[in-house]
């Protein structure tokens, strides 16, 4: 068949069940990405003769003789040597500057369906290019920066904006201003009428006085690595050609609890086109955990590879490999089970008191408190106080029970890992992991391997949110590349990742508080039912940071403020439903979502303004973090005093931007002239995260100096989309005194990189920055040496040079006399003059302390009072996150993790048939946001210096989580007065709820 692509022709074969996907990635087309299998995503978007449509769910057939268009032809890096290129298209410059990355996932697709609206039309409105682009789910992002990219390139396609002159951020809105000073007038960027859009590439910031004079912290550098994403480079996992690559499958239990009687898969195996089938019967038996945690896992062993029981619709029965995905799915069916069908728990309330029994394995390995014979994967009480005196002190008590459902990370880049023996026979696994290090530590007594023999090599990664902090899919490639010697690709489906991987644990919560008539709280308890699903992994940690954080917050007033009395106990329960494990908040949503909507209760029950109720009880500067006396995740507390909180500066900075004051108990502005069905309401809710695991926590960095100057910095820790290699550049060029592009950092590879835990508990900006931050140091002193004696072979020169007299600044090395030598002449001199050396040095880092970042989140929403349908209009967060390294990269962080908590507040929730079977299989019955269905998102950043981090920052990527679903229930009360306690607010929930509503029978 003849096909054309991206203007040249190819005579090809495709099979006749091929998608175009499939043929375009088999010919290198790899910018063409697999997201699901449904045409739901749109990650795999190419222009057929002009027009946006799915590959994957075309047959490749229909595209011969048409003309295809791929962005791998759409511009071009400058600077490709002698050869001159014609440099980036508009829109990948935009999206480079704009901030409008962060996995880079979607970006291909958004970038080609963009081009063909601005072809069609140069000058689209806001609503158009969100309608382009609402084809293309992006995860990340929120949509904000994207939509700001696409008019911005529109408005240089046009020849309004001058790229030279034109195309700079909007730096005025980052210049230091104080809290008094008001923030300046929104801007449009010449020829552009959507003002709301094009001013907030980059946040508010309220800057820290000690950050201002910084050349590259604190700077909305575009991303180190924006660059090859927006070209559609092959940097994923999946974006190699392998020869002799084999494909795994794998056959999933159809019972949600049921042993293996016995298991045949002699017709399997000669199937032709089979490599290998594996069954519990051939794999080692190794208990394990597949939380991609630190040594030694903070929760029970309970997991095999493969086992001869079967605890969820999900899990695993056999691996195939075969030379092609189908012939690996034949296989499946082909693989003889009997099942002996046992009772199944599916509900969390009853497996306490269930005589079933789920992990009754004799390998089961206990974590402090868990009990198998219950059910109990982990237990936790923590007493802080005397709750008892407290609720006896008080003058009301108020006792609510409340509910937050499983949900799914849905990062767009499903779960894919390629395992292979190098020349060496050491084991390659290339994964999609937020977790290198741990996952060759947890992959080698699974494998029989030791961890010499394994090299774990992460990739760009397009999205993780937790998901990929489970060690979960690289056993499965690993079996089957020991089984058979080849390389072995294992790619979850999108259903798969639904039904056979990791999501947010559901809780039930109760919460008492005891309350004085003044609005001082005596006493907080709570308790959190936690449903772990069949496996205990990240069991005892998640919900452990459900109180943790959110029941830290409210500490109470005056003499309470000093001995708070709190109460958390929660038991963490196994059910025959697929595990439950990390997901970005770690716990933290789940318990904001009963503690801010029991503050709202409270709040109105007693005729207390909310905000200053809230302020009177909440968490200061100077004060101990309560449960930092009690509780660290299992091991050894360690008393710690919040040394920032910038939180009532977040409040006043939100109000204003929501227009609290105007709004809030105003009639005239609830109702909806013409709509009395339509009511508007505004919500608010205060939070907190923390920074890291202390005392736990370990990041490194090595850096290395070349001869022209410029520096490699190798890092441990995982760039998810968040980011990190950036920030983490910007740190290193701050201390160098250079460029930011002189700094190439390229992250991970367990064989390589020096050790770090991995992209998870806000910790990479802080932990791995202060490693990356001392390994600068190390590397400017030798630096500084070396200027020192460059100086002092200078015949002529005055008094020596001391090394510590030695000053960095843009790119050079200055004497105090003045004199300067480049760090060009300083790497040229070191590598290949006098008394040679490589300047080169290594840092890491471990926090005693996880400094709290806080946060005020308001929502707006319209409620319509028939249907109970509620549309959030706006979403406003004042973050204290300490210091910005990138306002750019750090505000997409907080739009991007807003738009996914909007989703736990109004959308998203997985849910089980009586049979255990998952009802959500894919991206159209678990609705996640598209562009156009986009609240306007504003964040504000008030900074403030924390002094355990050299550059005085703390974690800024889970908090958004935290806040958006209470605000929005909040919000929902305000306008219609339903008061819920199950999350999300679905039409049916919040009609459910509004109070004097007509009963419906039937
Ligand atoms: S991969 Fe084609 S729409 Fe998802
Ligand atoms: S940047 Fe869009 S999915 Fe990650």
């Amino acid at each position: 068949m003849h096909f054309n692509i991206n203007g040249k022709d190819h005579d090809l074969a495709p099979a006749p069940h091929i998608t175009l996907l499939r043929l375009l990635r088999r010919e290198g087309f790899f910018s063409v990405k697999h997201g699901c299998e449904t045409g739901e995503c749109g990650v795999c978007t190419v222009l057929l003769d002009g027009r946006p449509v799915n590959a994957c769910v075309m047959n490749a057939g229909q595209a011969a003789g048409r003309r295809i268009e791929t962005i791998e032809d759409m511009g071009e890096r400058e600077g490709k040597g002698w050869r001159e290129t014609g440099g980036l298209h508009p829109l990948q410059l935009t999206f480079v500057e704009s901030g409008a990355i962060q996995c880079g996932y979607c970006t291909p697709a958004m970038i080609l369906a963009a081009g063909r609206l601005l072809a069609e039309v140069p000058n689209p409105s806001e609503a158009q290019v969100r309608d382009a682009l609402s084809g293309v789910l992006c995860r990340c992002t929120g949509y904000l920066k994207p939509v700001q990219a696409i008019l911005r390139a529109a408005a240089v396609m046009r020849g309004e904006v001058d790229p030279a002159s034109g195309l700079p951020l909007p730096v005025d809105w980052l210049l230091p201003r104080t809290g008094d000073e008001p923030f300046p007038e929104s801007e449009a960027y010449p020829g552009g009428e959507d003002l709301s859009t094009r001013v907030r590439v980059a946040p508010r910031m309220v800057v820290a006085p000690k950050a201002s004079d910084w050349k590259r912290v604190g700077k909305p550098d575009p991303k180190v690595d924006a660059v090859k994403l927006a070209l559609g480079k092959p940097a994923f996992t999946d974006d190699i050609d392998l020869r002799g690559l084999l494909h795994a499958r794998v056959l999933y239990s159809p019972f949600a609890h049921a042993r293996i009687v016995r298991i045949d898969a002699t017709a399997a195996r000669a199937h032709p086109g089979v490599a290998a089938v594996l069954t519990w019967e051939d794999l080692p038996r190794v208990v394990y955990s597949t939380a991609g945690q630190s040594d030694p896992i903070p929760g029970p062993l309970d997991m095999f590879s493969l086992d001869r029981k079967v605890r969820y619709v999900g899990d695993r029965v056999a691996f195939v490999a075969a030379e092609t995905p189908e012939i690996a799915e034949e296989a499946l069916n082909l693989i003889e089970v009997e099942y002996e069908p046992l009772p199944a728990i599916l509900d969390m309330q009853a497996a306490l008191e269930s005589k079933t029994i789920i992990h009754d394995e004799p390998e089961y390995v206990d974590f402090d408190e868990s009990n198998a014979d219950r059910n109990l994967a982990a237990h936790i009480h923590i007493d802080i106080g005397d709750v008892e005196k407290g609720f006896a002190e008080a003058d009301r008590i108020f006792e609510h029970e409340y509910a937050v459902p499983k949900v799914q990370q849905a990062h767009i880049e499903p779960h894919v890992v390629i395992t292979y023996w190098d020349e060496d026979d050491r084991l390659v696994v290339r994964t999609s992991t937020q977790v290198p290090f741990h996952a060759r530590r947890i992959l080698a007594p699974v494998l029989d391997l030791p961890i010499k023999r394994i090299r774990v090599v992460k990739p760009r990664i397009g999205g993780g949110f937790g998901g990929k902090q489970e060690v979960m899919i690289e056993d499965v490639a690993a079996h089957l590349t020991i089984a058979t010697g080849r390389p072995v690709k294992f790619e979850y489906t999108r259903a798969e990742e639904f039904y056979a991987s990791r999501s947010r644990h559901p809780m039930r919560v109760r919460v008492k508080t005891g309350v004085k008539l003044d609005g001082t709280i005596t006493a907080n308890e709570m308790y959190a039912l936690s449903d772990t699903g069949a496996y205990g992994c990240h069991a005892l940690t998640v919900t452990g940071n459900t109180g943790h954080k959110a029941m830290a917050l409210y500490v109470g007033d005056r003499a309470y403020r000093e001995n708070p009395n709190i109460r958390f106990v929660a038991d963490i329960v196994y059910t025959n439903t697929p595990p439950s494990g990390a997901f970005r908040g770690y716990g933290v949503p789940q318990g904001f979502w009963p503690v801010e909507r029991q503050m709202e209760r409270i709040a109105r029950a007693m005729d207390l303004d909310p905000i200053e109720f809230r302020l009177k009880n909440a968490l200061r500067e100077g004060e101990l973090q309560p449960f930092s006396t009690a509780w660290s995740e299992g091991r050894e507390p360690s008393p710690e005093i919040i040394e920032t909180c910038g939180l009532e500066e977040c409040v006043a900075q939100g109000r204003a931007a929501i227009g609290w004051d105007q709004k809030y108990g105003n009639p005239a502005w609830r109702d909806r002239p013409g709509q009395p069905h339509l009511k508007k309401g505004i919500g608010v809710a205060m939070v907190m995260q923390g920074t890291a695991i202390p005392y736990l926590d370990m990041g490194g960095a090595s850096i290395k100096m070349n001869d022209d100057g410029s520096f490699n910095l190798l890092v441990g820790a995982t760039d998810l989309g968040t980011g990190s290699d950036t920030v983490l550049a910007q740190m290193a060029a701050e201390v160098l005194g250079v460029p930011l592009d002189d700094i190439i950092v390229y992250s991970s590879d367990t064989d390589f990189t020096p050790f770090d835990v991995g992209a998870y508990a806000s910790s990479t900006t802080y932990i791995s920055g202060a490693a990356v931050v001392r390994a600068a140091q190390a590397v400017a002193e030798q630096v500084c040496e070396r200027a020192a004696l460059m100086f002092n072979q200078d015949a002529d020169a005055g008094r020596p040079v001391e090394p510590h007299e030695v000053h960095l600044e843009d790119g050079r090395a200055f004497a105090p006399d003045g004199r300067q030598v480049t760090l060009s002449q300083v790497g040229h001199h070191s590598l290949h003059h006098t008394d040679q050396r490589q300047i080169m040095a290594v840092g890491s880092f471990v926090s005693p302390v996880a400094p709290p970042p806080f946060a005020a989140q308001f929502a707006e929403v319209t409620v319509d009072s028939e249907t109970g349908m509620v549309v959030v209009d706006k979403l406003v967060m004042a973050v204290d996150s300490g210091v910005i390294v990138n306002p750019l990269t750090a505000s997409g962080q907080i739009e991007g993790g807003m738009t996914q908590a909007l989703g736990y507040a109004v959308t998203e929730e997985m849910l089980f048939d009586e049979e255990g079977r998952a009802r959500e299989q894919d991206l159209r019955d678990y609705h996640i946001f598209h562009a156009h269905e986009m609240p306007a998102l504003e964040t504000i950043f008030v900074e403030t210096f924390e002094p355990s981090h050299p550059f005085g920052l703390k974690a800024v990527a889970e908090i958004p989580m935290d806040g958006v679903a209470p605000a929005v229930a909040n919000a929902i009360m305000d306008a219609v007065g339903a008061d819920l306690s199950d999350a999300p607010a679905t039409p049916e929930r919040v009609w459910r709820a509004m109070p004097g509503r007509l009963e419906v029978s039937g």
